[in-house]
């Protein structure tokens, strides 16, 4: 039998994307038909994704709402069926999608989630244009209290709660309580109060029947005070109901064979052929033409997590050794200052786009020879999985996913032929300088080198086992 889920979130690619959230949940629906499972996304109109109303078809009027008048559209697009909120009052703004024009959180994002939050507990209640789903996959802080809204509304849609990072909580004033509608019989210890704050994450993961997050590492860290940031103890009390399943990649969207984004497709077989995608990183970021030397990457949110800021003090002592690095990230002014004076430094050997481009994403995975992702923690992580597949080798600190997904190039696993990139631990930026001298020791014997090229180009990164893992946990929700 189909089994209907309804995915409630933030972001979802290709359409609004900050993160790997969104390609987690652009990717779920299309995976999932495969398992009988058929899924619909609700996700907030924002200005940025404003064409997508057009052509779409209004399947609920829900009245005035947290402020304002909310309506929801239906259509279709890139494969994906889409349940847009149509809520300009919360929505339909300049800025981000989370952050003012000023780089500042919105002041009201309570609301502008909690409204997501609450229509995903609204359509697992009473469904939406006769369709019903038979259970709710909530994403992240800004999802989670839809599990507390079912609950409170005495619905007993079974909820899924995928926690993508802990760091993010969504932990407002007690005061926001009455315009969330929230009940105040929750606001303690087993609901959603969390140190005199609301909290929706918390209260997700009190209420959600089955809590995911995205690597079996990841799944045991949480339950730790380095890790859990605060909610460790909430996670050990569901430890029960906790697992940790492995995000795959869009196998489409990201195959070096048919990308349209590189200036050469190549596989496995054609492995001669990325060397033309690396000119073209070169080119674009005005580094000459010579690719013998080796091209380190980072493509990457600039936050604390990414731990680049010690990529910035191991890079000087890497350049000297004649490598070139090529960075594509924005965030944090600080880092973002600090990767734009390196190039000033080095001119010709460090090329640093500052900004969001998916197109150059998908090129400089292509054209590097390996990718730097030097985390301080990493629920999962999916450069690391793209990189792999385009046959760029992961440098990695051993946390989350990346501990899960890349098999060290140590003497036993070059011996045994297993490798597919290089993990370094402790994370500190010595050992990060380390693992690059040992990249650029392995680079040197062209033969060892693409030897892993290959192991990581044939490292199962796609959905196709988690995907079965996560639709027995709706079926199991769903029958009991
Ligand atoms: P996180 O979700 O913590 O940011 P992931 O590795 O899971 O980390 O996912 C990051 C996703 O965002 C990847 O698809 C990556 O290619 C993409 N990405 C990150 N920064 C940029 C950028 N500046 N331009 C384009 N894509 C980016
Ligand atoms: C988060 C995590 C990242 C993970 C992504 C998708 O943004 O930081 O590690 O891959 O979500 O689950």
């Amino acid at each position: 039998m189909t089994l209907k889920q309804l995915s409630v979130a933030s972001e979802c690619a290709p359409f609004v994307k900050t993160g790997g959230l969104a390609d987690v949940v652009g990717a779920l629906g299309p995976v999932l038909g495969a398992h009988d499972v058929e899924c619909r996304v609700l996700l907030p109109l924002y200005r940025q994704i404003a064409h997508l109303a057009k052509g779409a078809k209004e399947v609920m009027n829900a009245g005035s709402r947290f402020g304002g008048p909310v309506r929801v559209l239906a259509r279709r697009a890139s494969g994906i069926d889409l349940l847009l909120i149509d809520a300009p009052h919360l929505y339909d703004r300049p800025g981000q999608i989370y952050l003012n024009e000023s780089g500042v959180d919105w002041a009201d994002n309570h609301l502008r989630f909690g409204l997501l939050s609450w229509l995903g507990a609204e359509i697992g209640q009473n469904g939406i244009a006769g369709w019903m789903p038979d259970v709710i996959h909530a994403h992240d802080w800004q999802a989670g209290l839809t599990p507390v809204y079912a609950r409170q509304n005495g619905s007993t849609v079974p909820c899924v709660l995928t926690i993508h990072n802990i760091a993010f909580q969504g932990n407002f004033p007690a005061t926001t309580m009455g315009a969330l509608g929230l009940d105040p019989e929750g606001f303690t210890q087993d609901g959603f109060e969390y140190f005199g704050y609301v909290s929706f994450l918390k209260g997700g993961l009190m209420l959600a029947d089955q809590i995911t997050t995205v690597s079996p590492t990841y799944a045991r860290e949480l339950m730790t005070p380095e890790f859990g940031m605060g909610l460790e103890g909430v996670l050990v009390a569901r430890k029960s109901d906790l697992s940790g399943i492995l995000n795959g990649i869009d196998m489409i969207a990201w195959d070096p064979a048919t990308d349209p984004a590189l200036a050469q497709n190549y596989t496995s077989r054609t492995l001669a052929k990325k060397a033309v995608n690396k000119k073209a990183v070169l080119a674009r970021f005005g580094l000459g033409t010579d690719t013998a030397a080796p091209l380190f990457s980072v493509i990457s949110r600039l936050s604390e997590q990414k731990g680049l800021d010690l990529a910035l003090q191991a890079l000087p002592a890497i350049l000297g050794k004649g490598a070139r690095f090529v960075l594509l990230g924005s965030g944090a002014p600080e880092l973002e200052q600090g990767f734009k004076d390196l190039a000033h430094r080095y001119p010709n050997s460090v090329g640093v786009e500052i900004g969001f481009n998916e197109d150059l994403a998908h090129l400089i995975q292509a054209g590097a020879d390996a990718t730097l992702v030097p985390s301080r923690f990493e629920p999962c992580g999916l450069t690391q999985l793209c990189a792999m597949r385009y046959g760029t080798l992961p440098i990695v600190s051993v946390t989350g996913g990346l501990a899960d997904t890349v098999i060290d190039a140590n003497e036993a696993a070059l011996a045994a032929g297993c490798a597919t990139g290089i993990q370094f631990a402790p994370t500190t930026a010595a050992k990060l300088g380390d693992a690059i001298d040992r990249a650029m020791a392995i680079y040197a014997d062209t033969k060892a080198w693409q030897k892993i090229q290959r192991n990581a180009m044939k490292h199962p990164v796609g959905w196709d086992v988690s995907a079965q893992r996560m639709a027995d946990i709706y079926h199991r929700l769903a029958g009991a």
